[in-house]
């Protein structure tokens, strides 16, 4: 790969991006590798010279999505004369490859996650109309070494992929296949780009991965050597200055350490506030899944972490109408929810995905059992959402200021336990944290008053 050091002509760059947080992520670093080649982001693809769809995967309608999407950019790129470049990256990159370009041969590139790198080498080599148009290998560490190593920053909460891929398996879940193998970055790397977000600006940092409290790597030496955990590594990156807040998502229940609990008791810039996915509260569903744990064990993972850290909010992911879910076992995920009380929580349809274990299972659930079902599920989540929230009124809160609000002299910021917070305040705050009156709530979001900047740690 080259990079041009003259300025290079300005180029118009448009990305749009599904399904999870790590999309989310790449996307962002698609936009800084294809930056020194003069790409400029835009809002819309109309008039874009490449546009890029970060795809996802997870459920049958995510993946539909993309190719109904495609079928609107194509006739964009007829109207601009054939020049526009149309690259799919993503999760369905990964799993149906070269399929793509054959159900829409606008597509002029495919490339899965692992393969960001090579983006600019590939989009110049479609330009040329030669060479390889589709990069589905495995390369995790590759990727990360290759991309830049400075980021650059969007308002001061920001992403940071420390883990990547799964191992796990459950059976009705295409990640393994799209992600690859459980990768961790090592412990220097995560410091340099966390220390680059922190020198500008950044204070929130979410740590991301497939299953990120599976993230393990071999301590500095001037820490001591040995092995670290995702607890260890909280530690150390609160140490940064000016990271005032540190959050890890997505866990998986099996990889939650004690070591990790134990940091959530120690670590004041770790907030409380846990995406902790059970799907569901059967334990003989969960044995269907393979989830390698039971709701007792989810249910004891919470008390430890209440105890470690009184103030801890929960969060989770729901699948309804897995293969032989009886009425039974929806009543056990409907108790788990309520012996949990959750601060916000994800609740999906079960899905068959092509080449998963669970899509050849027999007694799939009819179709209306699944809506009737999500439905019950979701009306006790969005109650225990708006209470959970409500529970705040009243309450002076820190809030980092994220942004400006619609209207002149409104701020909008982020609570500890990641609720949007919506007061007055001037658009110098953005950036800090502020401690806000909690004044009104809804399901969505608080209300509050300005009160003053909160002095930092
Ligand atoms: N790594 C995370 C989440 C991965 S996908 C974890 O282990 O929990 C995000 C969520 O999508 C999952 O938690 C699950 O609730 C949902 N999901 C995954 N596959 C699905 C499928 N086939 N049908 C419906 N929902 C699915
Ligand atoms: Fe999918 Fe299970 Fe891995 Fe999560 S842990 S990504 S749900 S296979
Ligand atoms: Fe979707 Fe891939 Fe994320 S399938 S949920 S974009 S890991």
């Amino acid at each position: 790969m080259t990079t041009p050091t003259l300025r290079p002509e300005p180029k118009r760059l448009f990305i749009k991006t599904y399904g999870c947080q790590m999309n989310v992520y790449d996307s962002e670093r698609m936009r800084d590798v294809l930056r020194p080649l003069g790409y400029q982001p835009v809002d819309g693809p109309e008039t874009a010279d490449l546009v890029v769809l970060n795809t996802c995967h997870i459920r049958e309608k995510a993946t539909e999505k993309v190719y109904s999407e495609l079928g609107q950019i194509k006739k964009m790129k007829e109207a601009s004369g054939g020049k526009m470049t149309i690259a799919v990256a993503g999760c369905v990159a990964q799993a149906e490859g070269a399929e793509i370009m054959r159900r829409q041969p606008a597509v002029d590139l495919v490339l899965g996650p692992q393969a960001y790198h090579k983006l600019p080498e590939m989009v110049a080599r479609a330009s040329r109309a030669t060479g390889d148009r589709l990069e589905t290998e495995f390369e995790t560490l590759e990727k990360f070494d290759a991309l830049p190593k400075q980021r650059e920053a969007d308002g001061p909460a920001a992403f940071l992929s420390v883990q990547e891929g799964c191992d796990k398996f459950c059976t009705f879940c295409v990640v393994p296949y799209t992600r690859g193998a459980e990768l961790s970055r090592p412990v220097d790397d995560i410091v340099v780009e966390a220390r680059s977000l922190a020198a500008q600006g950044v204070r929130d940092i979410s740590l991301l991965g497939q299953n990120v409290n599976a993230w393990h790597g071999a301590a500095p030496k001037l820490e001591g050597g040995g092995e670290w955990g995702l607890g260890q590594l909280a530690r150390h990156l609160s140490k940064i200055g000016g990271i005032d807040r540190i959050r890890y998502t997505t866990s998986h229940p099996r990889d939650m350490d004690d070591d990790l609990i134990a940091a959530h008791g120690e670590v004041p810039e770790l907030m409380p506030f846990l995406h902790l996915p059970v799907q569901s509260g059967s334990d003989r569903i969960l044995k269907a899944m393979n989830r390698g744990h039971t709701a007792e064990h989810y249910l004891d993972i919470m008390r430890r972490m209440r105890d470690a850290r009184p103030d801890m909010a929960l969060a989770s992911d729901f699948i309804v109408g897995f293969p032989g879910e009886s009425d039974q076992d929806f009543e056990d995920t409907m108790n788990l929810v309520r012996e949990v009380g959750y601060a916000i929580a994800y609740s999906f349809k079960y899905s068959p995905r092509p080449g998963t274990p669970a899509a050849d299972m027999f007694s799939h659930v009819p179709e209306e059992v699944k809506d009737e079902r999500l439905q019950r599920l979701q009306t006790l989540l969005k109650q225990q959402q708006t209470e959970f929230n409500a529970s705040k009124v009243g309450e002076t809160l820190p809030v980092l200021v994220t942004g400006k609000g619609k209207m002149e002299g409104q701020a909008h910021g982020r609570s500890p336990w990641m609720q949007a917070v919506h007061f007055d305040a001037p658009e110098s705050l953005v950036g800090q944290i502020v401690d806000v009156k909690i004044v009104g709530s809804t399901m969505s979001s608080l209300t509050g008053e300005y009160a003053h900047v909160v002095e930092a740690a």
